[in-house]
């Protein structure tokens, strides 16, 4: 996924009671069969990673970014903010040994999260919470968190500029926020004012170039068993995954897939600042501009 329950580009958000139905639904119809899962890994091959089985477009390569640019100490506390079933934040919390609360608009995907944790993290399974909650209202006190993913779902809060200031909030001095975003090439970004707003600096901006393509064998799977999906999900979840597929194949070459590093600023301005080690040629750095927000995703 998908943006399988996102309104129209330039459409009003739907209330968040709809829109949580909507995730509900999704989520359910996907733990009734593996369809979806297998789909997603013929799409992505050797890089899906089988037990994270993510509704999104988090493969090897990302979670391995994810882990590295963290840079958590164990036992502090991680936030996997629109966590979805919670594979990503529970692969995280075991390799990582930290502590977890992930959080998600649908009581659905937060129950399927609470479910998993005893078989990532066994007897230490409550290290991780998961809670109902949103982008823009996490229920979360100031500064608890030293490390924060987003992964597929910022896209979607219905007040970014808000989300983004309620994850800064939650993030204590010198933790880190990382967010996929979905931009367009070439356009203009307001992202660094948000980000300066929000009280944090942006320390990396990760090119995820295999993103689009990747995205476009998922969806070509989709259209391709369309039958298979209405069959198996449910005809409402089906549709609306194929309406997502028709919508965004034609948009998917001008689409350029980010990961971005988020800092907030610590406490201390002598503290010595991460070196950017994984950098590489054609990669941009901190220093460098993210073009313009993209669609939604
Ligand atoms: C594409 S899925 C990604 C889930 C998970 N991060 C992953 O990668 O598997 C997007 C998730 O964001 C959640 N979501 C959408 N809007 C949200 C909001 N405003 N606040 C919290 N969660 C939200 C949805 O319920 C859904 O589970």
């Amino acid at each position: 996924m998908n943006a399988t329950t996102t309104a129209p580009p330039g459409a009003a958000p739907a209330p968040s009671e709809v829109r949580s139905a909507q995730y509900d639904a999704f989520h359910a119809a996907r733990a009734r069969t593996d369809l979806v899962a297998r789909l997603y890994a013929e799409a992505m091959g050797e890089d899906y990673p089988v037990e994270v089985a993510a509704s999104s477009s988090c493969d090897w390569p990302l979670l391995g970014l994810l882990a590295a640019r963290l840079r958590m100490r164990p036992g502090r506390l991680l936030v996997d903010a629109g966590c979805g079933a919670g594979g990503i934040g529970l692969w995280l919390a075991r390799a990582l040994a930290v502590r977890l609360d992930g959080f998600d608009l649908s009581p659905v995907a937060a129950a399927q999260a609470t479910a998993r944790r005893a078989h990532f993290l066994g007897p230490a399974a409550d290290r991780a919470v998961f809670r109902v909650a949103e982008l823009e209202n996490t229920g979360l006190p100031d500064g608890c968190a030293h490390g924060i993913v987003c992964v597929d779902a910022f896209g979607r809060a219905a007040d970014r500029g808000a989300a983004l200031h309620e994850l800064g909030r939650v993030l204590a001095p010198g933790g880190r926020l990382m967010v996929t975003r979905a931009l367009r090439r070439g356009a203009d970004p307001a992202w660094h004012e948000a980000v300066a707003a929000a009280g944090m600096t942006q320390e990396h901006v990760d090119e995820r170039p295999s993103e689009p393509a990747m995205w476009e064998r998922v969806y070509r799977l989709w259209v391709a068993h369309a039958d298979q999906l209405r069959h198996e999900l449910g005809e409402a979840p089906a549709e609306n995954m194929l309406r997502e597929a028709h919508q965004m194949l034609p948009k998917l070459r001008g689409r350029r897939a980010v990961l971005l590093t988020l800092r907030r600023l610590p406490e201390d301005p002598a503290a010595p600042a991460a070196v950017d080690r994984m950098a590489g040629p054609g990669r941009q750095t901190g220093d460098g501009h993210a073009p313009g927000e993209r669609t939604p995703q």
